[in-house]
């Protein structure tokens, strides 16, 4: 399929290029051109020209970056086949890039705010692809949307300016409806910001900064990966029964007897983290998706979804040498359908390691006794906390709306088109809006007062409330039907700038379930990613500056992204 589409595509540029070189004086007609450049592909996605290098950007830090299948040891005997990332670097400082060995990760990109940034990306995969870069604030042509996946020997060439705050943020692939099997194979990698607000706090760095990327893989008898193998695996998203640490299982971790920076993240395309030190000691936070806190937080514990980061401050200083402490992820429930975690941990039994079970994740061994730690600093960021006044919209939030029923996971009613928009996903660029992200249970009916009102939260909420009946009992008692069943937990992410966290709430149906998650969420920071549960809404706001184009916004569980759970915002 995609190779007949080559083919016609290669017949249409050949057919054009007398026009193409009677343009070329034009800059604005030729990229008025790229976009003529797509053809229809059969799925019903355009497919646009490569992005090119420009000669006036000039770059302070230039790689490539390739996508390609290889193959690595993960488990004892026969290694796995996976597709992954690696790089060169081409111009910048020699920081930039750090492997993690023997991980099919690819390599850590580390870049400097203000930097200007160029990346080629080389797909040497048999099967198109394109890269995304989670959490940074770009414009759409650099941010690797769908649209711009590349076939096969093609390159794709990005230009930005780092603009974020210090942060950890992922480069993940983001094809049409393939992107949670490649990150699944291991196309997946960090991508640390840092500036000088960060700098001037000398939190641990070099070797006392450990990136933790968590994932989970199943494997067959000969270590190969297996993958989504029937729609329930798709619905529910795909859950490994192996948890992997950067790239290897049962990870140890040699410390000396100091403080640490631990930067996590959920690289699992659905599974969802409950982390906890084993011994009780709680979670110092330092910050999120996009950042640092204004101050330090501490937890008993953190839900980690997919798509989120953490930045964890953790001393081991006063522990004696040969001492272990394990990072577990502990029990929850909730996050799936009753009817579900039944049926993957019983009848249909694939998986020995259900969602919201206790099980280890890695294990810290203090090696070393040293007399010196770094203190935590009491202040770490100043943070500007956005409030509804700010914003254009503080009577009328853009609704996201999680609808679960009949089998279709979707956003504000419609499944993912590019180039779609409903009114209400139209926003101003440079404005600052507030948005309502809530499960609708109604199906078209809700979805029709939803456009009317706006957003019919009033509705949703009086829903809810109505449907507040005890004796519902295990069924969560929530819209009844396939939406019931179906209801679950559900990662939103928004590409673009991050954005803060107003209000949370949870009809009273699901509390019993959310007491078991709801002290694991961390509000003061920047977000790109929030986890949704079931029965919640979430307030938040979120700048819409720079950019004007299509922004997606998805589930991060990236089997739902995959069938169709992602939507774009029209910023004009
Ligand atoms: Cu991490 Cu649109 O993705
Ligand atoms: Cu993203
Ligand atoms: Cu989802």
């Amino acid at each position: 399929m995609s190779h007949l589409k080559n083919h016609s595509r290669r017949r249409f540029l050949t057919s054009s290029s007398l026009g193409m070189l009677s343009l070329a004086g034009f800059p604005g007609l030729l990229s008025a051109m790229g976009n003529m450049h797509s053809t229809r592909a059969p799925e019903g996605l355009p497919k646009m020209a490569p992005n090119k290098a420009s000669a006036n950007f000039k770059a302070d830090v230039e790689l490539e970056l390739y996508c390609r299948s290889n193959s690595v040891a993960i488990l004892p005997g026969q290694s796995t086949l996976i597709q992954q990332y690696s790089a060169k670097l081409l111009k910048g400082p020699e920081n930039t890039l750090t492997e993690i060995p023997g991980s099919y990760l690819g390599p850590i990109i580390r870049l400097q705010k203000g930097q200007k940034v160029r990346i080629h990306l080389i797909n040497k995969l048999a099967e198109p692809t394109i890269t995304h870069w989670h959490g940074l604030h770009v414009p759409v042509v650099m941010d690797g949307p769908p649209v711009y996946a590349i076939d096969p020997g093609e390159r794709y060439v990005y230009e930005f300016e780092v603009l974020n705050r210090a942060s950890m943020n992922i480069y993940h692939p983001h094809p049409h409806e393939n992107t949670a099997r490649q990150v699944y194979n291991g196309l997946a990698g960090a991508l640390i910001v840092n500036d000088e607000e960060e700098a001037a706090l000398g939190l641990p760095s070099g070797e006392f900064e450990i990136p933790i990327v968590i994932q989970d893989r199943l494997f067959d008898d000969n270590n190969q990966l297996v993958y989504v193998r029937n729609m329930h695996e798709r619905m529910m998203g795909f859950y490994g029964d192996r948890i992997l640490v950067n790239g290897r299982s049962n990870v140890k971790f040699d410390v000396a007897s100091r403080a640490y920076r631990l930067r996590f993240m959920n690289g699992s395309t659905a599974r969802i983290y409950k982390l906890a030190w084993e011994d009780g000691t709680p979670i110092t936070v330092l910050g999120v998706d996009g950042g640092l806190l204004e101050s330090p937080e501490t937890k008993a514990y953190v839900m980690l979804a997919p798509g989120e980061r953490l930045d964890v401050w953790a001393d081991f200083s006063g522990r004696s040498e040969g001492s272990q402490i394990v990072m577990r992820s502990a029990a929850f429930s909730g996050a799936l359908p009753k009817m579900a975690s039944r049926m993957m941990g019983g009848m249909m039994n694939v998986n020995s390691l259900p969602v919201g079970s206790d099980y280890p994740i890695f294990t810290v061994r203090v090696t070393k006794k040293v007399s010196d730690s770094p203190k935590l600093p009491g202040q770490l960021s100043k943070i500007y906390r956005y409030s509804p006044s700010d914003t254009a919209n503080p009577q009328k939030p853009i609704p996201i709306a999680i609808s679960e029923a009949h089998m279709a996971l979707l956003l504000n009613g419609r499944p993912y088109a590019y180039n779609d928009p409903q009114d209400f996903e139209r926003i101003k660029v440079n404005s600052i809006q507030l948005l309502e992200i809530f499960h609708s249970h109604g199906g078209m009916g809700m979805m029709g007062g939803m456009g009317g009102r706006h957003g019919g939260m009033g509705m949703m909420g009086g829903m809810g409330h109505r449907n507040n009946n005890p004796e519902s009992g295990e069924s969560m008692g929530m819209g009844g039907g396939m939406g019931m069943m179906m209801t679950m937990a559900h990662p939103i992410h928004l590409h673009g700038q991050s954005f803060q966290i107003v209000s949370r709430s949870i009809i009273n149906n699901a509390a019993d379930d959310y007491a078991t998650v709801s002290e694991g969420f961390i509000e003061s920071g920047f977000k790109d990613t929030v986890l949704v549960m079931p029965g919640e809404t979430i307030r938040i706001i979120k700048p819409f500056q720079d950019y004007k184009g299509l922004f997606l916004y998805h589930c991060h569980n990236l089997e739902h992204e995959d069938m169709g759970m992602m939507r774009e915002f029209l910023v004009e």
